[in-house]
Protein backbone atom coordinates (compact mmCIF):
# COMPACT_ATOMS: atom_id res chain seq x y z
CA UNK A 1 0.00 0.00 0.00
CA UNK A 2 1.01 3.26 -0.47
CA UNK A 3 1.75 5.91 2.10
CA UNK A 4 -0.46 8.36 3.14
CA UNK A 5 2.18 10.96 3.39
CA UNK A 6 0.22 13.74 1.39
CA UNK A 7 -3.24 13.50 3.69
CA UNK A 8 -4.27 17.26 4.22
CA UNK A 9 -2.02 18.74 1.77
CA UNK A 10 -3.41 20.21 -1.22
CA UNK A 11 -1.35 19.38 -4.47
CA UNK A 12 -2.12 21.54 -7.99
CA UNK A 13 -0.50 19.77 -11.29
CA UNK A 14 -0.44 20.80 -14.78
CA UNK A 15 -0.59 18.48 -17.41
CA UNK A 16 -0.83 18.02 -21.05
CA UNK A 17 -0.08 20.41 -23.82
CA UNK A 18 -1.64 23.82 -24.42
CA UNK A 19 -3.04 24.73 -27.95
CA UNK A 20 -2.64 28.63 -28.89
CA UNK A 21 -5.31 29.15 -31.40
CA UNK A 22 -4.79 30.80 -34.33
CA UNK A 23 -8.95 30.40 -36.04
CA UNK A 24 -11.47 28.89 -34.45
CA UNK A 25 -10.21 25.50 -35.99
CA UNK A 26 -6.23 25.15 -35.74
CA UNK A 27 -4.00 25.50 -33.31
CA UNK A 28 -0.57 25.57 -32.60
CA UNK A 29 0.53 22.55 -30.24
CA UNK A 30 2.84 19.86 -29.12
CA UNK A 31 3.16 16.28 -28.70
CA UNK A 32 2.61 15.96 -24.94
CA UNK A 33 0.42 13.59 -23.96
CA UNK A 34 -0.11 14.19 -20.58
CA UNK A 35 0.02 10.99 -18.97
CA UNK A 36 3.25 12.12 -16.79
CA UNK A 37 1.11 15.16 -15.14
CA UNK A 38 -1.98 12.15 -14.84
CA UNK A 39 0.39 10.00 -12.95
CA UNK A 40 1.88 12.33 -10.90
CA UNK A 41 -1.99 13.32 -10.07
CA UNK A 42 -2.70 9.88 -9.38
CA UNK A 43 -0.13 8.83 -7.16
CA UNK A 44 -0.89 11.96 -4.95
CA UNK A 45 -4.44 11.57 -4.81
CA UNK A 46 -3.18 8.04 -3.81
CA UNK A 47 -1.06 8.56 -0.89
CA UNK A 48 -4.29 11.38 0.42
CA UNK A 49 -3.60 14.50 -1.24
CA UNK A 50 -6.48 16.86 -2.36
CA UNK A 51 -5.70 17.03 -5.77
CA UNK A 52 -6.36 19.63 -8.78
CA UNK A 53 -5.50 18.68 -11.79
CA UNK A 54 -4.83 21.68 -14.39
CA UNK A 55 -5.35 19.43 -17.65
CA UNK A 56 -4.66 21.39 -21.17
CA UNK A 57 -4.93 19.07 -24.54
CA UNK A 58 -4.06 15.09 -23.24
CA UNK A 59 -4.55 12.38 -25.29
CA UNK A 60 -7.68 10.09 -24.78
CA UNK A 61 -6.56 9.58 -21.03
CA UNK A 62 -9.47 8.56 -18.43
CA UNK A 63 -8.68 11.28 -15.41
CA UNK A 64 -7.93 9.71 -12.59
CA UNK A 65 -10.23 9.37 -10.15
CA UNK A 66 -10.81 11.89 -6.85
CA UNK A 67 -9.08 14.78 -8.04
CA UNK A 68 -11.04 17.83 -8.88
CA UNK A 69 -10.34 18.06 -13.15
CA UNK A 70 -10.04 22.08 -14.92
CA UNK A 71 -9.95 21.72 -18.46
CA UNK A 72 -8.04 24.11 -20.26
CA UNK A 73 -6.96 24.99 -23.86
CA UNK A 74 -4.07 27.90 -24.44
CA UNK A 75 -1.74 28.56 -21.93
CA UNK A 76 -3.56 31.77 -20.86
CA UNK A 77 -6.43 29.67 -19.44
CA UNK A 78 -3.95 27.51 -18.44
CA UNK A 79 -2.43 30.36 -16.79
CA UNK A 80 -5.53 31.69 -15.15
CA UNK A 81 -6.47 28.22 -14.13
CA UNK A 82 -3.29 27.73 -11.59
CA UNK A 83 -3.36 30.82 -10.20
CA UNK A 84 -7.26 30.33 -8.79
CA UNK A 85 -5.40 26.87 -7.43
CA UNK A 86 -2.16 28.32 -6.34
CA UNK A 87 -3.76 30.22 -3.29
CA UNK A 88 -4.18 27.37 -1.00
CA UNK A 89 -1.46 24.88 -3.22
CA UNK A 90 1.24 22.98 -0.88
CA UNK A 91 2.95 21.55 -3.84
CA UNK A 92 2.62 23.33 -7.38
CA UNK A 93 4.06 20.89 -10.04
CA UNK A 94 4.15 22.22 -13.81
CA UNK A 95 4.08 18.88 -15.53
CA UNK A 96 2.31 20.71 -18.42
CA UNK A 97 4.27 21.40 -21.60
CA UNK A 98 3.38 25.20 -21.75
CA UNK A 99 3.68 26.53 -25.25
CA UNK A 100 6.66 29.26 -25.34
CA UNK A 101 5.18 31.02 -28.19
CA UNK A 102 1.26 32.26 -29.47
CA UNK A 103 -0.09 33.68 -32.68
CA UNK A 104 -0.19 37.20 -31.95
CA UNK A 105 -3.65 37.77 -32.65
CA UNK A 106 -6.67 34.87 -32.85
CA UNK A 107 -8.45 34.97 -36.67
CA UNK A 108 -12.10 35.44 -35.72
CA UNK A 109 -12.89 33.29 -38.84
CA UNK A 110 -11.91 29.81 -40.21
CA UNK A 111 -8.21 31.45 -42.51
CA UNK A 112 -9.57 30.58 -46.39
CA UNK A 113 -7.03 29.23 -48.52
CA UNK A 114 -7.83 32.08 -50.98
CA UNK A 115 -5.73 32.19 -54.57
CA UNK A 116 -2.61 34.16 -52.93
CA UNK A 117 0.48 32.44 -50.83
CA UNK A 118 -0.64 32.64 -46.94
CA UNK A 119 0.81 35.15 -44.29
CA UNK A 120 3.61 34.31 -42.42
CA UNK A 121 1.94 33.52 -38.77
CA UNK A 122 3.23 36.03 -36.41
CA UNK A 123 4.60 34.98 -32.42
CA UNK A 124 4.68 36.26 -29.41
CA UNK A 125 6.01 34.69 -26.21
CA UNK A 126 3.79 33.63 -23.38
CA UNK A 127 4.48 34.35 -19.77
CA UNK A 128 6.56 32.03 -17.87
CA UNK A 129 3.89 30.50 -15.54
CA UNK A 130 6.73 28.53 -13.56
CA UNK A 131 8.46 31.52 -12.78
CA UNK A 132 5.10 33.28 -11.62
CA UNK A 133 4.65 30.45 -9.58
CA UNK A 134 7.98 30.95 -7.67
CA UNK A 135 8.22 34.81 -7.64
CA UNK A 136 4.40 34.42 -5.61
CA UNK A 137 5.48 31.35 -3.70
CA UNK A 138 4.17 31.50 -0.15
CA UNK A 139 6.37 30.41 2.73
CA UNK A 140 6.67 26.53 2.87
CA UNK A 141 4.72 26.77 -0.58
CA UNK A 142 6.62 24.21 -2.70
CA UNK A 143 7.31 24.43 -6.75
CA UNK A 144 8.19 21.76 -8.99
CA UNK A 145 9.20 22.31 -12.43
CA UNK A 146 9.75 19.87 -15.75
CA UNK A 147 12.49 20.39 -18.33
CA UNK A 148 12.15 17.89 -21.25
CA UNK A 149 15.26 18.60 -23.03
CA UNK A 150 17.11 17.07 -26.48
CA UNK A 151 20.18 16.22 -26.59
CA UNK A 152 23.13 13.17 -27.60
CA UNK A 153 24.59 12.58 -24.11
CA UNK A 154 22.42 12.08 -21.24
CA UNK A 155 25.06 14.30 -19.93
CA UNK A 156 23.68 17.31 -21.72
CA UNK A 157 20.23 16.84 -20.88
CA UNK A 158 21.47 16.39 -17.11
CA UNK A 159 22.91 20.02 -17.84
CA UNK A 160 20.33 21.86 -19.56
CA UNK A 161 18.04 20.66 -16.14
CA UNK A 162 21.24 22.08 -13.71
CA UNK A 163 20.69 25.35 -15.71
CA UNK A 164 16.98 25.35 -15.98
CA UNK A 165 16.33 25.50 -12.41
CA UNK A 166 18.55 28.41 -11.07
CA UNK A 167 17.48 30.09 -14.10
CA UNK A 168 13.47 29.18 -13.02
CA UNK A 169 14.17 29.49 -9.31
CA UNK A 170 12.02 26.64 -8.26
CA UNK A 171 12.49 24.25 -5.40
CA UNK A 172 12.68 20.88 -7.67
CA UNK A 173 13.23 19.93 -11.05
CA UNK A 174 12.64 17.05 -13.25
CA UNK A 175 14.58 16.85 -16.22
CA UNK A 176 13.56 13.97 -19.07
CA UNK A 177 15.24 13.34 -22.31
CA UNK A 178 12.64 13.60 -25.27
CA UNK A 179 12.61 12.86 -29.00
CA UNK A 180 13.72 9.51 -30.71
CA UNK A 181 10.61 8.10 -29.09
CA UNK A 182 11.71 9.24 -25.55
CA UNK A 183 8.83 10.27 -22.76
CA UNK A 184 6.32 12.09 -25.16
CA UNK A 185 3.16 9.89 -26.12
CA UNK A 186 4.80 6.83 -24.72
CA UNK A 187 4.07 5.20 -21.17
CA UNK A 188 7.81 5.35 -19.90
CA UNK A 189 10.13 7.97 -18.91
CA UNK A 190 13.58 8.35 -17.28
CA UNK A 191 15.46 11.23 -15.79
CA UNK A 192 16.73 12.74 -13.00
CA UNK A 193 15.17 15.03 -9.75
CA UNK A 194 17.13 17.89 -9.30
CA UNK A 195 16.67 19.85 -6.11
CA UNK A 196 17.61 23.63 -5.45
CA UNK A 197 19.97 22.39 -2.06
CA UNK A 198 21.69 20.70 -4.55
CA UNK A 199 20.65 16.96 -4.85
CA UNK A 200 20.39 14.97 -8.23
CA UNK A 201 18.34 11.65 -7.85
CA UNK A 202 18.66 9.85 -10.63
CA UNK A 203 15.04 8.59 -11.89
CA UNK A 204 15.54 4.65 -13.20
CA UNK A 205 13.65 3.75 -16.82
CA UNK A 206 10.18 3.12 -15.54
CA UNK A 207 6.50 3.79 -15.75
CA UNK A 208 5.32 7.37 -15.49
CA UNK A 209 3.79 5.84 -12.11
CA UNK A 210 6.97 4.84 -10.63
CA UNK A 211 8.96 8.55 -11.68
CA UNK A 212 5.70 9.95 -9.93
CA UNK A 213 6.54 7.68 -6.88
CA UNK A 214 10.07 9.01 -7.08
CA UNK A 215 9.06 12.41 -7.48
CA UNK A 216 6.64 12.55 -4.14
CA UNK A 217 8.41 10.65 -1.83
CA UNK A 218 11.34 13.14 -2.36
CA UNK A 219 8.88 16.21 -1.76
CA UNK A 220 6.87 14.38 0.89
CA UNK A 221 8.59 15.43 3.68
CA UNK A 222 9.03 18.93 2.75
CA UNK A 223 5.77 19.32 2.20
CA UNK A 224 5.01 18.05 5.70
CA UNK A 225 7.15 20.47 7.40
CA UNK A 226 4.14 22.94 7.51
CA UNK A 227 3.07 21.60 10.28
CA UNK A 228 -0.35 19.29 11.18
CA UNK A 229 -3.25 19.64 8.36
O1 LIG B 1 11.66 26.74 -20.30
P1 LIG B 1 10.92 25.47 -20.44
O2 LIG B 1 9.65 25.61 -21.27
O3 LIG B 1 11.72 24.31 -20.90
O4 LIG B 1 10.48 25.13 -18.97
C1 LIG B 1 9.71 24.01 -18.66
C2 LIG B 1 8.99 24.22 -17.37
O5 LIG B 1 8.41 25.51 -17.33
C3 LIG B 1 7.84 23.25 -17.21
O6 LIG B 1 7.66 23.01 -15.83
C4 LIG B 1 6.68 24.03 -17.82
O7 LIG B 1 5.44 23.58 -17.31
C5 LIG B 1 7.00 25.44 -17.39
N1 LIG B 1 6.57 26.50 -18.32
C6 LIG B 1 5.66 27.45 -17.90
N2 LIG B 1 5.28 28.46 -18.73
C7 LIG B 1 5.78 28.55 -19.97
C8 LIG B 1 6.73 27.60 -20.42
C9 LIG B 1 7.08 26.59 -19.56
O8 LIG B 1 5.22 27.37 -16.75
N3 LIG B 1 5.39 29.55 -20.77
Amino acid sequence: ALPRDLEGRHVVVSAGGTREPLDPVRYLGNRSSGRQGHALARVAAQRGARVTLVAAHTADLVPPAGVDLVRVGSAEELRTAVHAAAGSADVLVMAAAVADFRPVSTVEHKIKKGDRDPEPVALTRNPDILAELVAARRPGQVVVGFAAETGDAETDVLGYGRAKLKRKGCDWLVVNAVGDGKAFEVEDNAGWLLSSGGAETPIPHGSKAQLASVVWDAIAPSAELRGTP
